[in-house]
């Protein structure tokens, strides 16, 4: 089912990436979750998921969007301005949530690109923060320009220095005092183990995957191999994960 919203307000991170706020009844949600965002194109409704960025308690949706070359959806997403309408489902779905994690003292967050989101609505509520002794977010994409919310997740890190530790991952230039890696190759090699200080294990760590499913794939690849396993509803795990396509 779809309820008519409307576009607020927009953040253009780049001429590629923005971030939509959207006024939306669509009562409660649980960080982590997406929602489905439409627009009526020619005779069609054309409807994506989109994982919601904000927290349960503020006043708008938020939603961090590319712009996908000859995609249906996302370039018409981009042309839209405040005061525009917008559908959004009426209720928010999906299981990348803490709600679903029974154990662990290490939360690991591996995001490529957009998929930063869902782990911003869940770092703007107390939960992950008293939950775990240590919350890393490995945040991996191909330019230093598609860091959307780095000055807020940089703050969270000054703010957090013990508990928190932000990894970015910049694949095609070279930041200093940036990893020049894909996200799977850094775990791989313990590199992203050597930055959080933190080792992994199936005794003490968590892992959220989301965002590109190479990466995914491969960064489960690599967990399964060192021990940890899929968190299953009827057998619970280490491994949560979200495919953006
Ligand atoms: C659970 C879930 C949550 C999602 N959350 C987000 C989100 O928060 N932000 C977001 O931008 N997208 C998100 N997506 C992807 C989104 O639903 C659309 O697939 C995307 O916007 C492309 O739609 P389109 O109609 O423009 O392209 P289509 O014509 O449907 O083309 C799809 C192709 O675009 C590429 N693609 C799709 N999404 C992305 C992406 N995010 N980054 C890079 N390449 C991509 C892939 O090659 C894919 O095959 C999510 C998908 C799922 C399943
Ligand atoms: N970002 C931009 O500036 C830009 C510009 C024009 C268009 N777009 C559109 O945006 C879409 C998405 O771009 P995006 O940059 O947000 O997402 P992306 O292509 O998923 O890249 C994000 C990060 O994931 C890495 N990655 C890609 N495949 C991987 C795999 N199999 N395993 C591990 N890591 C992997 C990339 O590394 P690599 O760099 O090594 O691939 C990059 O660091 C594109 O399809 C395009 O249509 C983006």
């Amino acid at each position: 089912m779809w309820v008519e919203g409307r576009v607020v307000d927009r953040i253009d991170w780049n001429d590629k990436l923005f971030s939509l706020f959207i006024e939306a009844d669509i009562g409660n949600f649980i960080p982590g979750q997406f929602i489905k965002v439409g627009l009526d194109i020619g005779d069609k409704r054309i409807g994506r998921a989109y994982s919601l960025v904000n927290a349960p308690d503020s006043p708008a949706l938020e939603v961090l969007l590319v712009s996908v070359e000859d995609g249906l959806l996302s370039p018409a997403l981009a042309r839209l301005n405040p005061g525009d309408a917008i559908q959004v489902s009426s209720k928010a779905s999906g299981y990348m949530t803490l709600d679903e994690i029974s154990q662990g003292k290490h939360l690991w967050m591996l995001a490529t690109g957009t998929a930063v989101g869902p782990f911003i609505a869940m770092l703007r509520t107390p939960q992950p923060w008293q939950r775990f002794e240590r919350l890393v977010l490995c945040y991996g994409v191909r330019l230093a320009r598609d860091l959307a919310y780095l000055e807020e997740l940089q703050a969270l890190q000054s703010a957090n220095p013990q508990q928190f530790s932000l990894i970015p991952c910049v694949t095609r230039e070279k930041i200093p005092d940036m990893m020049q890696i894909r996200l799977p190759e850094a775990l791989r090699t313990g590199q992203l183990e050597q930055a959080a200080g933190l080792k992994i294990s199936p005794e003490q760590s968590q892992f959220m995957l989301c965002g590109n499913p190479g990466m995914v794939s491969d960064a489960q690849q690599i967990l399964l191999d060192r021990g940890l396993q899929k968190n299953l509803k009827r057998k619970p795990g280490h491994i949560t994960m979200e495919r953006y396509w």
